[in-house]
């Protein structure tokens, strides 16, 4: 179902949603290194990616990725180590960067225990603009970045109400949220913007009724739109995969 929101893919359940998502991510990536030799796909963090990139490290699609030619980013971290419980990257590294044959310079984690964590958002900047060989001011423009969506509406680690939703000048910003009295760091949304796909991925029952806000909901003040909402790729395809259970409470 296709609409100015994007393009809503709902499977039947969680296990065929995953699936579902690996065979983007197996599309994308084959695509993108038959376009151009090299695949830019940066992760999600959170806990419904772990299952997708369990499975992309399984039997059934590890030979289906051309690891060697794929860089992995990352969409945002937790100012936290990488062997923190909490680390994006930590999870990733365990599900399936350290199980897949992917050269270590092309994983490119965000160093979430850097202090200041402005340190870090600037250090990720210099790394983005070196590897896809920025010119001053220019955006990177990544395959695919996947995207969760949190209660509030928030995603990557633009959350309502706080200072990185009105970035527009930067790549990577640092991001104090104050509800969890935590930092983060994540790209910002002229990043995800200019990428050549986003991938929201929503799972679960619990998700439904922020799901049916974010995409039912009226945008007609600009100002009150939630993060999850204000995500629009300028020349770019964006994707909904959802569960039947996230996308319970959509009027489809
Ligand atoms: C994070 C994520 C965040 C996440 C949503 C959904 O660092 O937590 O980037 O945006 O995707 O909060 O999280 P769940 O998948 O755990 O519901």
């Amino acid at each position: 179902m296709n609409n100015e929101r994007g393009v809503l893919r709902i499977s039947p359940d969680a296990e065929r949603l995953m699936i579902t998502a690996a065979d983007v991510f197996v599309g994308v990536v084959a695509e993108a290194i038959a376009a151009r030799g090299r695949a830019d796909v940066a992760l999600s963090g959170g806990s419904t990616p772990r299952s997708l990139y369990h499975l992309l490290a399984s039997p059934d699609y590890i030979g289906q990725v051309e690891w060697a030619r794929t860089h992995i980013w990352f969409g945002d971290e937790r100012c936290v180590g990488p062997d923190d419980p909490q680390s994006n990257y930590g999870m990733a590294r365990d599900a399936l960067l350290s199980r897949v044959a992917i050269p270590p310079a092309h994983v490119h984690r965000m160093i979430g225990e850097a202090q200041p964590p402005e340190s870090g958002a600037r250090q990720y900047e210099e790394e983005l603009r070196a590897s896809f060989g920025l010119a001053p001011g220019a955006l990177p423009r990544f395959d695919l970045i996947w995207l969760g969506l949190g209660p509030d509406g928030h995603t990557a680690s633009l959350f309502p109400g706080t200072a990185a939703l009105a970035v527009t000048d930067r790549l990577v910003v640092a991001n104090h949220v104050p509800r969890q009295n935590t930092d983060r760091l994540t790209l910002t949304f002229p990043v995800i913007d200019a990428a050549a796909r986003v991938a929201f991925l929503v799972s679960g029952a619990d998700k439904a009724d922020i799901v049916a806000r974010v995409l039912e909901g009226d945008r007609t003040n600009t100002a009150d739109l939630l993060p999850s909402q204000r995500v629009s790729p300028i020349n770019g395809e964006l994707l909904w995969l959802l569960d039947l259970d996230a996308a319970g409470a959509l009027h489809l």
